[in-house]
């Protein structure tokens, strides 16, 4: 049998992905300064061997989903951890800034195909009551990789260790790829092939033999009235769960998450703490956004999804305007830069609670299961382009407009993505996924009727 490995283990390797996604994206803004030097890079080389891996995520993530609806989960996933492995070697070794990119890269690809595939693999595996935790330990996992990366570019940085702080994410790789090769494949996609008997003995074992025939009932149910594929993404009744899966993966980036996480060591600085006293802030907030992230964690299956959006954004906007109006007041005094970092850790500390969690979990519930895949590579790819997008032009806006106008035009943002959930999001929490793909597809119906409802009487 595959799934020796206990149930907390399952759940644990399958969110490693999250952890190479977050110390991937992380590692490279202290890692870069010393690439630089060693490299010679340009300006424009610069910019390129930080954001190629962006490129590539989004490469993973249109591909692996339509992957995994096909090959299954597992297998993608083992292969992802292959790429994480190959990557994070390549990287570390590399000659010169054309090999770096590349590797960059490829590396990418596998960071993109974690963020479709770990959250959805994690909430297919998980049972109905807990599924916004388990699927949210992705989140959580992305953040400690996040603060293990700010750890790692502080223990190397006095010895300018670049190739360490790159080859160290060979680690977790290896644990991961050992781990996924006991990872027992996702039951539902099983299920979809017709491979009952395999289904209901990881359901079994996943549930202690707790409501499994129900649960077979239930999506047996679901599947029976699909045809997957790009056919049916494009069917009008999963029409509305895309818009609001690409609208929640385009808002997480354009309120501007990724520009303050990487702004707020500058900031430190800016503030007058000298560069090591500003690494060590760094990890400070790094430790922040963890426990945060886990509290989230608990939060997401009892107060639920869209609550949680909505406090994000109504926390993220005040912070916002609040700092870029006391910055245009008041100008560059010490009052104003130290709100501006208390309104960054407030803001960062809102995001990691709300919208860095719940858009993960979410794009992996809305879409029904013939197009999840699909529907949530479609979703991950909104949400790298978006990141791309603002990453690349922030520091160009920032000269245009100033720091303080930007961060207002984020914390707007914010508001319309406010007005965004509170129309268009259905909370997700407490329901089985075949419940949530009955509710959209009753909803169609439900619509259909009222127009023709309207149209008779006129
Ligand atoms: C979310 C975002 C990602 C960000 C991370 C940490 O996972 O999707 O872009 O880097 O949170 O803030």
């Amino acid at each position: 049998m595959k799934f020796k490995v206990n149930n907390g283990l399952i759940y644990f390797f399958g969110a490693l992905g999250g952890l190479l996604f977050g110390y991937d994206t992380g590692v490279i803004s202290g890692a870069i300064l010393f690439i630089k030097k060693d490299l010679h890079l340009t300006s424009w080389t610069e910019g390129i061997v930080v954001s190629s891996i962006l490129l590539g995520c989004m490469i993973g993530a249109a591909i692996s989903g339509p992957l995994s609806d096909r090959l299954g989960r597992r297998k993608v996933v083992l292969t992802a951890a292959t790429i994480f492995c190959i990557g994070a070697l390549g990287t570390a070794l590399s000659a010169n800034a054309g090999i770096l990119i590349l590797f960059r890269l490829v590396l990418g690809v596998a960071v993109g195909s974690a963020s479709t595939l770990v959250p959805m693999y994690l909430s297919e595996m998980a049972p109905t009551a807990i599924r916004g935790t388990l699927s949210s330990l992705n989140q959580l996992m992305i953040m400690t990789g996040i603060l293990l990366a700010y750890i790692v570019n502080y223990i190397f940085s006095s010895s300018e260790g670049w190739r360490w702080m790159l080859g160290i994410a060979l680690v977790p790789g290896l644990l991961m790829l050992i781990g996924v090769i006991f990872l027992p494949e996702s039951p539902r996609w099983l299920l979809k092939q017709g491979k009952e008997n395999e289904a209901r003995s990881i359901l079994n074992f996943m549930r202690k033999g707790n409501g499994v025939e129900d649960e077979i009932k239930e999506i047996k149910l679901a599947n029976q009235q699909e045809q997957g594929g790009f056919k049916e993404v494009k069917e009008k009744w999963v029409r509305p769960a895309l818009i609001v899966g690409i609208g929640l993966a385009v808002f997480q980036q354009i309120i501007g998450c990724n520009t303050v996480l990487y702004y707020a060591p500058t900031t430190f600085t800016n503030v007058g703490l000298g560069a090591s006293a500003a690494i060590l802030g760094t990890v400070g907030i790094g430790i922040v956004n963890v426990i945060v992230t886990a509290v989230a964690v608990v939060l997401i299956d009892k107060i639920g999804r869209k609550p949680l959006l909505l406090i994000g954004n109504a926390g993220m906007s005040i912070s916002l305007f609040v700092l870029g109006i006391v910055n245009i007041v008041s100008g560059h005094t010490a009052a104003s830069s130290w709100t501006t970092v208390i309104c960054l850790a407030v803001y960062i500390a809102f995001f990691s609670l709300t919208w860095g969690p719940v858009v993960w979990v979410m794009l992996s519930e809305i879409f029904p299961l013939s197009v999840r895949g699909i529907g949530m590579g479609i979703g991950s790819v909104a949400n790298w382009l978006a990141n791309l997008i603002v990453s690349l032009t922030f520091p160009k806006l920032i000269e245009q407009f100033g720091i303080s106008t930007m961060f207002i035009i984020y914390g707007i943002m914010g508001v319309l993505a406010f007005f965004f959930v509170s129309k268009l999001v259905s909370e997700t929490k407490g329901k089985s996924l075949e419940q949530i793909e009955l509710d959209l597809r009753n909803s169609r119906v439900e619509n259909n009727h009222q127009n023709l409802g309207h149209s008779i009487s006129k």
